[in-house]
């Protein structure tokens, strides 16, 4: 019988600067998931790869003076490039696709003239908004102050000659999938994408572009060039051979449809709408599922190069291994929301799970087995009270396991896997095995009890596997549990070990870290890495000189007295479809709620600030915004940073809304 397939991808990464943990984490999840189906025995593909075309690789390479093509090609394969991450990251991908690969480009050709063959891309006029700067088009709705959303610089009137795909003609039967299957986890973002982009009203969607040329060819007109996003997307089928000669077509028979797409939440809307209509159009069909997962931001902040916050995996991998550095990043933040990534919490994690439970379990069983037994249990054992509810326990927690992963709630499945552990040290002190090796009466109770410990943790770790490969197989060497105690069907039953098992210590899995010391050296090895001067974000002018040096009016102490500033809470923050810049806010001032538009979207994930303790202007008057749609009720105080960001205060989370400041 052939086994069952299971098809599983990572978006592909823009290979326009060295990835960050953020990418790390996405491609992480995805290779916990695709180690767990092969675990049960699946034949799994695991794709990923790089997303090469486009007008910013074009202009980076242009920045650099290289070509397009050396500038991914060094990002890609050079020393520290993306494939060395997934080497370290021990990422067990089994296809990398490349968008400049010719087979690929071969068949996005063919894929776009396919489309244009059936009437579903066809040639119109673009109208819009034009960045000469950038050559970009926005529509009215992307400016910000009626300027490009990117450089902040005035716009024009534009029109150019484009291909579009008719989205339009399949908004109903899209909606039917988002809104009536489970195609879109979580469920969450399903209303995000109906409500704000799908009942609006889906627009055909611009699929070629003529003012840049880094891109595949329209082949039948190659003035323009096919949009990436049409570039990209296809690559989940042109990887399997899809139209092009380089991989079998019974790969994609075999293979397609995709049981799932792991895929960050920016980028669901191009996976849950645009996606599956391009398919629908192809008449192929739909991948099973799309997961859009939550952002790892940093010290509550978005990621980003230019605030000089990203955070570095090979710093991180090397420093405390790549197991580590894999395991806290899914036993931590749960995958579909956004996680607030902190060195406390990396260190934290490591000494709590791994050096103090699961490290010491290992090294303290396999300590007292050499101690009292020289390694190997006798084969008479004697069963105790203690050991019912830990064997109920170790013997349901694969089930339970199975149930979290397959909803792809990686922290939940090391939470049950965890909470076997922490039984599994409390049964050691209930059992106390150095007062039983006390009497040799008890031989028999002891060697139960150290049995127990160690089949307890070869459970543990087999479905630990996916998330620390290197790790497991050092620790079941200790255990002397060879291939066959490693797998999925020996997790399923508490005694595959024999009785007369064969335990030794090895070295200590996990390190303690001195958390105090380490994290000072984690600081400054992280500032160390910061540009030396990070450029403005665009958009927010750099807080010029002149901000610093020039001053406003003196006034009065009675008129600063006017200045009503109160403490508030931030009882929800969130984007909004209307604008790019603003945040909206709801405070709690002490006495009511307040809606407050901020124009800190582009600094602030609205999760880095929900619950926060800030403060307002709170005597404001009320101003109309979005063109009335809004009334802000006061203003968020802010500092401007030198790097053109912007910084908030936050007071103690105990100190009440409303507090005056003076
Ligand atoms: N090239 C597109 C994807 C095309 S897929 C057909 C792209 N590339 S990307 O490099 O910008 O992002 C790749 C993935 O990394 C996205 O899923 C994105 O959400 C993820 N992440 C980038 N930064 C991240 C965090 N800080 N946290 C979590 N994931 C992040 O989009």
């Amino acid at each position: 019988m052939s086994k069952k397939k299971f098809y599983i991808t990572t978006p592909i990464y823009y290979p326009s600067d060295r990835l960050h943990i953020g990418h790390a984490y996405c491609s992480v999840a995805t290779d916990a998931m695709a180690r767990y189906k092969r675990l049960q025995g699946y034949d799994v593909l695991f794709l990923t790869g790089t997303d090469e075309h486009g007008l910013k690789i074009e202009q980076k390479a242009r920045e650099a003076g290289v070509t397009p093509q050396q500038f991914v090609d060094n990002i890609v394969e050079g020393p520290r490039g993306v494939k060395d991450l997934w080497k370290l990251m021990d990422v067990s991908y089994d296809r990398f696709i490349r968008t400049t690969d010719d087979y690929h480009v071969t068949a996005i050709q063919r894929i776009f003239k396919r489309m244009y063959d059936k009437g579903d891309i066809y040639k119109g006029t673009y109208k819009g908004k034009y960045c000469t700067p950038c050559e970009s088009f926005w529509t009215e709705s992307q400016l910000v102050n009626g300027c490009c959303p990117d450089c902040g610089r005035p716009v024009v009137d534009a029109e150019e000659e484009a291909y579009f795909f008719r989205l339009s003609k399949y908004a109903s039967r899209v909606r039917d999938l988002l809104v009536n299957t489970d195609f879109l986890q979580p469920r969450s973002r399903v209303n995000e994408m109906v409500h704000n982009f799908i009942d609006p009203g889906l627009e055909d969607l611009c699929v070629s572009r003529t003012s840049f040329s880094w891109g595949v060819p329209v082949d039948f007109d190659p003035r323009h060039v096919v949009y990436v996003w049409i570039d990209a997307l296809f690559n989940y089928t042109t990887a399997l051979g899809l139209l092009n000669d380089r991989y079998p077509d019974s790969d994609y028979e075999t293979y397609w449809p995709a049981d799932v797409h792991f895929v960050g939440k920016e980028i669901v809307r191009f996976h849950s709408i645009i996606w599956p209509a391009m398919l629908m159009s192809m008449e192929m069909p739909l991948p099973k599922h799309v997961f859009g997962h939550g952002w790892l931001n940093f010290g509550g902040e978005k990621m980003s190069k230019s605030r000089g916050n990203v955070v570095d995996p090979y710093l991180l991998g090397e420093r405390y291994g790549v197991d580590a550095l894999r395991f806290f990043l899914l036993r931590t933040f749960p995958f579909g929301s956004d996680g607030n990534f902190t060195n406390e919490l990396l260190i934290q994690t490591i000494n709590t799970d791994l050096a103090n439970d699961l490290g010491n379990l290992l090294s303290r069983t396999t300590a007292m087995a050499e101690k009292y037994f020289g390694g190997t249990l006798p084969e008479q054992q004697a069963e105790g009270p203690e050991d019912a509810e830990l064997l109920a326990m170790a013997g349901a927690l694969r089930g339970r396991y199975e149930a979290e992963m397959e909803k792809y709630a990686f922290q939940n499945a090391l939470g049950e896997v965890f909470t076997v552990i922490a039984r599994a040290n409390k049964y050691i002190d209930e059992t106390a095995p150095w007062v039983l090796a006390k009497n040799e009466a008890d031989r028999p109770r002891l060697a139960r009890v150290l049995y127990d410990l160690a089949e307890t943790l070869r459970i543990c770790l087999v479905l630990l596997r996916p998330f620390l490969p290197g790790t497991c197989a050092k620790a079941f060497a200790q255990l002397g549990a060879g291939e066959a105690l490693q797998s999925w069907e020996s997790a399923a039953v508490f005694g595959a070990l024999p009785a007369a098992a064969a335990l030794h210590k090895g070295e200590n899995l996990f390190p303690r870290i001195d958390a105090e010391k380490e994290l000072a050296a984690l600081d400054a090895l992280m500032a160390a890495q910061k540009p030396a001067e990070a450029p403005a974000p665009a958009n927010r002018p750099a807080a010029p000189a002149a901000d610093i040096g020039e001053h406003s009016p003196e006034i009065s102490f009675d008129e600063f007295c006017k200045v009503e500033m109160r403490v508030a809470e931030v009882r929800a923050a969130e984007r909004m479809a209307e604008s790019r810049k603003l945040l909206k806010l709801t405070v709690f001032d002490g006495e009511r709620e307040r809606c407050i538009l901020s124009g800190i979207a582009k600094w602030w994930a609205p999760e880095a600030l929900a619950g926060k303790k800030v403060a307002i202007v709170a005597n404001l008057a009320p101003r109309p915004m979005l063109g009335g749609s809004y009334v802000s009720e006061g203003m968020l105080v802010a500092a401007d940073t030198p790097d053109g960001g912007c910084s908030i205060a936050f007071y103690p989370d105990d100190l009440p809304a409303g507090s005056r400041i003076h």
